[in-house]
């Protein structure tokens, strides 16, 4: 019916016969207008809403759940807005437009009518009614779009392989959530009883799921990227982004897991997101009643096979940070002095000044003595400064991987060198084929001049004794950037995911390094850990690790608990442990601390990672 009545639209228009269009045939069934250029007449609807520069009108629904029979009125002419009010059922004239702005060229389009005009009010005071969500319609739980069609689904490489908005294929709501958003364009709609799943964006927006089904729900009342039941990356398509309130008001500060009262608002898309734009601002209901609590896992006192790890990116720490001390006491109180702490983003001792130091001494010494001052634990450190701008990070931060340790737990493997900026280390086999194999530099760097490298950390290998005879290999790692990635919700299917060809050349020669390894010692205890900026279900990245190693969280906790991180939508796995099968068989655990992701405000965050603790044993039965 809907079908037959815009095939016979497009053909007036193109005749040069005005006709009067539902909303409905100005929708379509797909993302894009079939009347899209075109001037209409006599489109008829009741104002739903109204704001600066738009008001919405709901025309009369059609059966098909494809269709929205919402659409947005774009002017700048107060006049003309003025001469609207909610509740009024209006007809108009107007051209549809499909509107993305210049400098979003990502974005996908949103369907509008532009240059409003002959605008009359046939009758006021019409009922307005907006569409539940989670009882009139829910969103699909798992895929974005119908064109993330290979193995790892929105993860997928190559990436950018279609456009959505040229594809425009017909919306399938009930399977891809895109999809669903888009066929309730311009409509109003209902959130009851929502969640924030992120602190607010610094326009004061924020992520919310609502009185529905959902997938991936962790303790905290954030969502996971998880695997789905087929296997597939699950993108948590079933939450929203709320944006500045019509009426001007101001949205509140949130958090993961804060409950808000409910929202009504209009179904848009803008800067590279579907929105909805509430009517008014909510309020906080409710509060996680938790704090993040110090880590269930520490070591023996004195001479033990037992190790504790921690694993943890300090955000641009340099001496003279502000979060210097808060970064000490994450250490020191709720990672309880692990042995061995795997450091990311240490700034060398000038910060980012941009003046040729490199080296960070001056930093790690600031961290240790804090840590020192608040638990007597008096940690050794070790690093390889970079050279000058060679590795990524803030300009003149020269930011790098280091390890902070407890001599009385573990020493460096005498007998080799540290390790220069350009030295490529290599497995050391043992002395005449007896005892076990260690490193040519100790510490040392992983093929530092390789291009896979590039403007990024190299990472930092360190071979370990302890008193009691166990042997350890570590790599510490921090690999390239997801920055500059464009938004999951834009017109590039799949979505590009910036730097996944260096990660993924990245993690292939740490994967060598780590064979060099167990083939000089198949019963190694390797330990590979740091922030790889990445989510292990973009298995194109990580599978020759996977075939080698095993990640500490699949052993350990639950999928949803797997998290060391919160972006838009979701919270997020960028920090991982894997470990060998020697380490893997003597029953290895891990806890991530949410020190930060847990923080009542954006403000109480003090790196953007939560850092990890593990305990592992590396010698005894
Ligand atoms: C649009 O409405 C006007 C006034 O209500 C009417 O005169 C005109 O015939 C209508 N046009 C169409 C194409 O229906
Ligand atoms: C605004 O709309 C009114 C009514 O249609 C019109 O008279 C006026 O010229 C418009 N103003 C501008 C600046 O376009
Ligand atoms: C108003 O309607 C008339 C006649 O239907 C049409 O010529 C004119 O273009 C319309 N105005 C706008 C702004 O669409
Ligand atoms: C619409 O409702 C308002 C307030 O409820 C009232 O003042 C007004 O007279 C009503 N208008 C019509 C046309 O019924
Ligand atoms: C991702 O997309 C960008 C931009 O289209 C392209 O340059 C890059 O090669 C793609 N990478 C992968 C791994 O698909
Ligand atoms: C995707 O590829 C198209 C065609 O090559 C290109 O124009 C566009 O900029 C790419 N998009 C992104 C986000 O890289
Ligand atoms: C840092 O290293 C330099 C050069 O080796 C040395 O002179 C200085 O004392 C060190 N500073 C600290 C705090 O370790
Ligand atoms: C040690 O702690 C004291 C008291 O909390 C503080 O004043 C001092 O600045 C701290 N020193 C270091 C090196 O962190």
């Amino acid at each position: 019916m809907y079908n037959s009545v815009s095939r016979c639209c497009l053909l007036a228009a193109s005749i040069g016969v005005s006709l009067a269009v539902s909303v409905t045939d100005i929708q379509g069934n797909a993302y894009r207008s079939p009347l899209a250029g075109q001037t209409v007449h006599n489109v008829t609807g009741v104002v739903t809403a109204k704001g600066p520069t738009s008001f919405w009108i709901a025309g009369e629904a059609v059966e098909d759940v494809r269709v929205s029979h919402g659409l947005m009125v774009f002017s700048q002419n107060t006049t003309i807005l003025g001469q609207v009010t909610v509740g009024d059922l209006v007809s108009l004239s107007g051209l549809v437009s499909e509107f993305r702005s210049s400098t979003a060229p990502n974005d996908l389009t949103l369907t509008e009518i532009t240059f409003p005009g002959n605008i009359s009010i046939i009758s006021q005071n019409n009922s307005v009614t907006s569409l539940v969500l989670g009882k009139d319609r829910s969103p699909p739980t798992q895929q974005l779009s119908s064109l993330d069609n290979s193995g790892d689904g929105f993860l997928s490489v190559p990436n950018n392989s279609t456009r959505l908005d040229s594809s425009n294929p017909t919306l399938q709501p009930t399977k891809f959530g895109l999809d669903f958003w888009e066929s309730l364009e311009g409509q109003l709609v209902t959130v009851a009883k929502p969640f924030s799943l992120n602190f607010e964006n610094r326009f004061g927006e924020f992520w919310v799921r609502g009185n529905w089904k959902v997938t991936g729900l962790n303790e905290r009342g954030g969502l996971t990227i998880t695997f789905g039941p087929d296997g597939l990356p699950d993108a948590n398509p079933e939450v929203v982004i709320i944006g500045k309130p019509l009426d001007g008001t101001k949205n509140p500060a949130t958090a993961i897991g804060l409950g808000l009262s409910d929202i009504t608002g209009v179904v848009t898309y803008q800067f590279g997101f579907f929105y909805i734009l509430p009517l008014t601002a909510p309020t906080i209901i409710s509060r996680p009643s938790e704090e993040a609590s110090p880590t269930t896992l520490t070591s023996p006192a004195g001479k033990s096979c037992t190790l504790t790890i921690g694993d943890y990116n300090i955000e641009n720490l340099a001496p003279t940070s502000a979060h210097l001390p808060s970064i000490a006491n994450h250490i020191a109180t709720f990672l309880r002095t692990p042995d061995l702490v795997f450091v990311q983003e240490v700034q060398d001792n000038s910060g980012p000044t941009d003046d040729g130091v490199v080296s960070a001494n001056v930093t790690l010494s600031r961290l240790v003595a804090a840590i020192a001052n608040i638990s007597q634990v008096q940690y050794e450190f070790i690093e390889i400064a970079p050279i000058d701008k060679q590795d990524g990070g803030q300009p003149g931060g020269n930011i790098r991987s280091a390890y902070l340790y407890r001599p009385e737990k573990l020493r460096l493997v005498p007998g080799s060198p540290a390790g220069g900026a350009l030295d490529a280390v290599k497995v050391k086999p043992p002395p005449f084929f007896l005892g076990r194999p260690s490193l040519t530099f100790n510490p040392g760097r992983i093929e530092p001049t390789s291009p896979a490298w590039d403007s990024s950390r190299k990472p930092l290998v360190a071979v370990w004794d302890t008193p009691l005879g166990g042997r350890l290999f570590t790599i510490n790692l921090h690999l390239t950037s997801k920055s500059g990635s464009v938004s999951t919700q834009g017109d590039a299917r799949p979505f590009v995911n910036l730097g996944v060809d260096q990660r993924t050349s990245q993690v292939a020669l740490v994967s060598s390094f780590v064979k060099s390894i167990l083939k000089a010692d198949p019963f190694a205890n390797i330990v590979v850990a740091g922030d790889f900026n990445e989510f292990v279900q973009t298995r194109s990245v990580f599978s020759p690790l996977e075939k080698l190693m095993t990640e500490l969280d699949v052993l350990t906790l639950k999928p949803a608990e797997r998290y060391t991180y919160v972006f838009d939508q979701n919270t997020q796995q960028l920090d991982h442990m894997f470990v060998s099968n020697s380490v893997r068989l003597r029953d290895p655990q891990i806890e991530h601390v949410h020190v930060n992701n847990w923080a009542p405000n954006f403000n109480a965050r003090i790196s953007d990672h939560d850092p990890s603790v593990a305990r592992i044993r590396v010698c005894g039965a």
